[in-house]
């Protein structure tokens, strides 16, 4: 069998890679030539684990290609997965133009009965528009060729997306015809084996599905750092509130964790555009509104933070980053709380100094010579004012704290992730913050008990 995926970002190469991983025949296809190439070449675009061993280890077998030719791939494949980008508009709905354009091709382009499957996160009642798209340009050739329109929402997390598309919670498919699902069942079947249910629904509910669960994930996190700022007050811990609610089942201790906000290239935009989705049908999603505003607020907290503790000028001082990516195993910074960490620090007048283990380059891009770039997470600290945690990446959590301490012109850790104990902390004479719990530090200068 053989498949052609259209748009290699990060969506297509984890699918392209993990079909031809199984024995299927796949043809990735992108618009940006350099890509190609590079990807011809073994150079892959996006940092995830095990990905590029994945792709390289295909393309010596035969089974993976790259090319920018959509036409020949369309022609000789019975599938065609859509994933390529749907950026938000300026008004947060999701833009369609690449997804829309794509299906013209294929309409272009198909001979025989083609499933045109959409993979990218679209909003509901895209497929529909897909399949209008697709019988234009056959009409324009006045030919008549078979084909059906199928939503197959993707569900994986960077850093774990080889293992979350082979062994995958549940496969979402929405579809309309027999011969579809028939198609979808024997392309899946080899990630099923283990009992992961492929879920068959129709088109509109499996694009509902996609947005419904990045928007409780997103609630759940919203939810959980609201708590957390008002356990901080309090007085409560919410990692021991946290774990109290997590152990009933009905609610989980999965994706619980406070922070610092979410970010990332999917629960943001897809926040905003399932509420921009509600109001074109004049329905107001109240409680994922809510969400998003924690969120953006959130996203400041550690500046407040840092700001207090420096009574409100940090003109000057030198304010040290680890962690820049908006989680560890990733260099993806998009909608990362670094982004809006960083043009506060500068705006009011702080240096920033910068360590991540991986996202540095894409840093660069994001921030160029307003902020200065570490290969070491130790040298960073020299000189400077204090530590700000923005991810937590594995290499942060047992730092020699003596040399951090010495390092350090203050000793003080602003822990975006509640990666250490504040006992710990206090012991090492460091003053500690972090989120949802009040610690020693916190309770002397920073949200006295009234
Ligand atoms: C997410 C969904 O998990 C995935 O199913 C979907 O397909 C795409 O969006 P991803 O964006 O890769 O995946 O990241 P994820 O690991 O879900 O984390 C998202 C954000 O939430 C990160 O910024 C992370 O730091 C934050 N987060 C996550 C928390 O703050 N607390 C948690 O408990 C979990």
């Amino acid at each position: 069998m053989k498949i052609t995926i259209v748009g290699s970002g990060y969506v297509g190469l984890v699918t392209g890679a993990c079909f031809s991983e199984v024995g299927i025949e796949v043809v990735c296809v992108d618009i940006d030539q350099n890509k190609i190439n590079n990807l011809n070449k073994g150079i892959v675009p996006i940092y995830e684990p095990g990905l590029e061993a994945m792709i390289l280890r295909n393309m010596q077998k035969g089974r993976l290609s790259f090319t920018t030719n959509l036409a020949s791939a369309v022609k000789e494949s019975e599938a065609v997965f859509i994933s390529v980008g749907t950026p938000p508009d300026e008004d947060g709905s999701a833009d369609l133009k690449y997804v829309l354009a794509v299906a013209r091709d294929c309409g272009k382009h198909i001979d025989d009965y083609t499933l045109i499957v959409t993979k990218s996160t679209v909003p509901v009642g895209t497929s529909i528009k897909v399949k209008n798209a697709v019988q234009e340009e056959l009409d324009k050739r006045q030919v008549k060729v078979d084909f059906d329109v199928a939503s197959n929402p993707e569900f994986l997390k960077e850093g774990a997306a080889i293992n979350d598309f082979l062994k995958p919670d549940r496969i979402v498919i929405g579809l309309e015809s027999p011969r579809a699902e028939e198609l979808m069942k024997t392309l899946y079947k080899p990630f099923t084996l283990n009992g992961h249910p492929v879920i068959f629904m129709d088109i509109v509910s499996a694009e509902m599905t996609k947005y419904a669960a990045n928007s409780m994930l997103a609630t759940k996190i919203s939810f959980i750092n609201d708590i957390a700022n008002l356990c901080e007050i309090v007085g409560a811990d919410i990692n021991k509130v946290r774990k109290g609610i997590g152990s009933d089942s009905r609610i989980g201790n999965k994706f619980i964790y406070p922070g610092i906000g979410y970010g990332g290239s999917c629960f943001p935009k897809d926040v905003q555009a399932i509420i921009r989705t509600a109001s074109e049908y004049n329905y107001d999603l109240r409680v994922l509104k809510a969400v998003e505003a924690v969120n953006n607020e959130q996203k400041l907290l550690l500046y407040n933070k840092i700001m207090q503790y420096f009574n409100n000028d940090i003109k000057g001082k030198t304010v040290v980053l680890w962690g820049l990516s908006f989680k560890p195993q990733t260099d993806d910074m998009r909608e990362a709380p670094s982004l809006k960490i960083v043009e506060k620090l500068l705006e009011a007048g702080a240096l920033v100094k910068a360590y991540d283990p991986i996202a540095i380059n894409e840093a660069k891009h994001h921030f160029g010579d307003t902020i200065s770039y570490y290969e070491d997470q130790y040298e960073a600290l020299i000189d400077a004012d204090c530590l700000a945690i923005l991810t937590e990446w594995p290499e942060f959590k047992i730092p020699k704290f003596k040399i951090v301490a010495k390092l350090l012109n203050k000793p003080a850790i602003f822990d975006g992730r509640n990666i250490y104990d504040k006992e710990e902390m206090k012991e090492l004479g460091f003053d500690y913050f972090c989120v949802g719990i009040k610690t020693s530090a916190n309770i002397n200068k920073l949200a006295p008990i009234s």
